[in-house]
């Protein structure tokens, strides 16, 4: 593979930024050229933010997969196209070939498609990080079937609402999944989720951990015999369903500052012409270099990052099933070591969590193969920063600070590795393609550098999102109405005196919590589902490992028993409820939450006492009672 639109210098950047931003259409072109077209595009972009109305490279026929897989055949079908690790470093790991990949997904392809699958359906994934994830993934978009993983940890409360959002009546899953020293249920809770969701026909399950499972006649059925029926049948390979640009390619829910997560809907051309020209350019990707990224493919992080992005471009994506800190927290060094990473792709908490172990578990390993680093997820602090650069880096890979989101399908903000300077807790300067603007409170614009504003975008990249699945509505309030004519993220942002870009966090109702989004709101709900609770207010604090952590003020009804098992028992509802992520870090019990006359919570004020500025609190006259400020601040935890 060549890839033709990788920028190698800082003048290249600057040329390629200047062509994207005064001909947009003339650039994207050219890059979509270098990708495997059934018919070239009628037009590159038609675009309305209003609406919002975004067709990218409209009229053309693709299919993403044969982008991934097909077209790579020839020049480099016998070099691995993901390597697998497993949970524990004892088992054996799986080396997967292109030939391999397309091989495989082609069968699963035609499993789904002999189980009644076809373009437009949905399917649901709810796997643990086995490369049957993959491979199911592709063979959905193989068919055009539209993809929505589920991250393993979320419950089956969670996954419920995700299938009767997305009507998917085709569940793919594993018996369990490893996760450390743990094992996780998967095959029970999917059980549990469809008790609410009669219109699953299908569930389709893979052997991983050998836990007994039940298997319900007539829906449930075994990943192996399924293989094993359409190899009797003689079915190879399944050729690629043919879509539109703008068809839907996957959904993935994600939380917002109100309601239940939203299904973020991508479509097929734009987002494989993106993710790949992001992975190429930002990490400076060479043909041969292995690609790891520590994501879980239930993130877009791990749909753009893991997947589609390195296999469009050809790369050798790692997958690692296991997480950071088991057997020890040397697991990501020695998979460095044992594979000769070239680069590693993670996120702040968890280099965070490495270093309170220390630098012992970094020197028991080789990190020479090394040549790039990133990070993505939330701001990076100036310390994690330099401990990456100095310890794992040596001194002499760049780091690269990627900022993006869900919604952006890509990396937006980001230096390019070795090409444009880093800067720490700098995300740094926009790919080309990409418009930022900062606007005040009222849509203002804020120009000139060393400003401060909310983080806009004006004009769309080729994977910005369609649509919120099944409510185009909640899409365009959330997105393009807060200003209008504008992308708005959700993000604060800072422009330093060379026009860096650093982003401050979220100015919504939206957490960041060890990466993960999560909604306060949501989080409200939970908690107020459990029957002691009367009502009950979350903020974000600052939490030295996972970035932020969940502070919840809850006024509960009996007052008598143990408060401690009571702290546990909300944890266990949310738990149930959202999952295990979404857990609140501390709980104080309130008689009253400050409101205003009219009823709403000042979450400004609560944020302030569980972040320890309580001399910041500010004007407290508004509020119907006072007085609720002085017990909080007197109990808080
Ligand atoms: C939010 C998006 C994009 C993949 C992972 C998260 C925050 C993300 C950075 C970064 C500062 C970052 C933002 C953004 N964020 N990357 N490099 N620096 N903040 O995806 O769950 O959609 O969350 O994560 O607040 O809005 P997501």
């Amino acid at each position: 593979m060549s890839y033709p639109y990788q920028i190698k210098s800082a003048e290249e950047y600057q040329a390629a930024y200047h062509k994207s931003i005064t001909d947009p259409e003339g650039y994207w072109a050219a890059v979509a050229s270098s990708f495997l077209w059934r018919k070239r595009w009628d037009s590159v972009l038609e675009w309305n933010f209003n609406t919002p109305e975004i067709k990218w490279f409209n009229g053309a026929h693709l299919n993403i997969t044969e982008n991934c897989l097909d077209r790579h055949l020839g020049s480099l079908g016998n070099k691995p196209a993901i390597i697998w690790e497993p949970n524990d470093p004892e088992e054996h790991h799986r080396i997967i070939t292109y030939r391999d990949l397309h091989h495989k997904v082609g069968q699963f392809a035609n499993v789904l498609k002999n189980n009644g699958v076809s373009k437009g359906d949905r399917v649901c994934l709810y796997m643990g990080m086995v490369p049957e994830l993959a491979i199911a993934v592709l063979a959905c978009a193989r068919i055009g079937a539209i993809h929505s993983v589920i991250f393993g940890g979320f419950s089956a409360q969670s996954i419920a609402d995700r299938l009767q959002d997305a009507q998917a009546h085709t569940v793919i899953t594993c018996d369990g999944a490893y996760r450390g020293n743990k094992q996780i249920p998967l095959k029970s809770v999917i059980d549990d989720a469809l008790v609410q969701c009669p219109f699953v026909t299908k569930v389709i399950v893979l052997t991983r951990t050998h836990t007994p499972v039940s298997m319900i006649k007539g829906r449930d059925l075994w990943w192996e015999d399924e293989i094993r029926k359409v190899e009797t049948l003689g079915i190879h390979d399944c050729p690629a369903q043919v879509m539109e640009a703008e068809d839907p390619l996957f959904i993935l829910y994600t939380s917002g500052s109100t309601g239940k997560p939203k299904g973020v809907v991508h479509s097929c051309a734009g987002y494989m012409v993106y993710t790949t020209y992001s992975f190429v350019n930002v990490f400076q990707y060479q043909p041969g270099d292995i690609f790891f990224c520590t994501a879980d493919i239930g993130w877009i992080t791990g749909h753009s990052y893991i997947l589609y992005g390195p296999l469009s471009a050809g790369a050798t994506t790692l997958m690692f099933e296991g997480i950071p800190t088991w057997p020890d927290a040397g697991r990501f060094w020695q998979i460095i070591d044992k594979y000769k990473v070239n680069t590693l792709y993670t996120a702040p908490t968890a280099i965070r969590s490495l270093m309170s172990y220390g630098l012992g578990p970094v020197h028991a390993h080789n990190l020479s193969s090394l040549k790039v680093l990133g990070s993505v997820g939330e701001p990076i602090n100036e310390e994690a920063w330099q401990w990456l650069h100095q310890n794992i880096g040596k001194g002499n890979c760049p780091i690269v600070d990627t900022w993006w989101q869900t919604e952006t399908g890509g990396i937006l903000i980001s230096n390019m590795a070795g090409v444009t300077p880093s800067r720490p807790s700098y995300a740094t300067l926009p790919l080309p393609g990409v418009d930022p603007i900062l606007v005040d409170e009222n849509g203002q614009e804020i120009l000139g550098n060393d400003v401060s504003g909310n983080l806009c975008i004006r004009h769309p990249w080729p994977s910005i999102i369609r649509t919120t699945y099944g409510d185009h509505e909640r899409c365009r309030t959330n997105y393009f109405a807060t200003y209008p004519g504008l992308y708005f993220t959700g993000d604060g942002c800072y422009r330093d005196q060379n026009g860096n870009y650093r982003i401050t966090g979220r100015v919504d109702d939206v957490l960041n919590v060890s990466g993960h989004r999560i909604g306060t709101a949501e989080v409200e709900n939970a908690i107020n589902m459990h029957s002691g609770v009367i009502e009950s207010a979350v903020v974000g604090y600052p939490h030295d490992i996972k970035g932020q952590g969940i502070y919840a003020y809850v006024v509960y009804s009996s007052s008598h028993g143990d408060e401690n098992l009571s702290r546990q028992d909300i944890i266990q509802t949310v738990s149930r409820i959202i999952g295990a992520i979404a857990k609140p870090d501390k709980i104080q019990f309130v008689t009253g939450l400050p409101k205003t006359r009219s009823g709403k919570i000042m979450r400004r004020i609560l944020r302030k006492i569980a972040e320890n500025e309580p001399n910041s609190i500010g004007d407290t006259s508004t509020l119907l009672d006072p007085s609720v400020i002085d017990e909080i601040l007197k109990n808080r935890i």
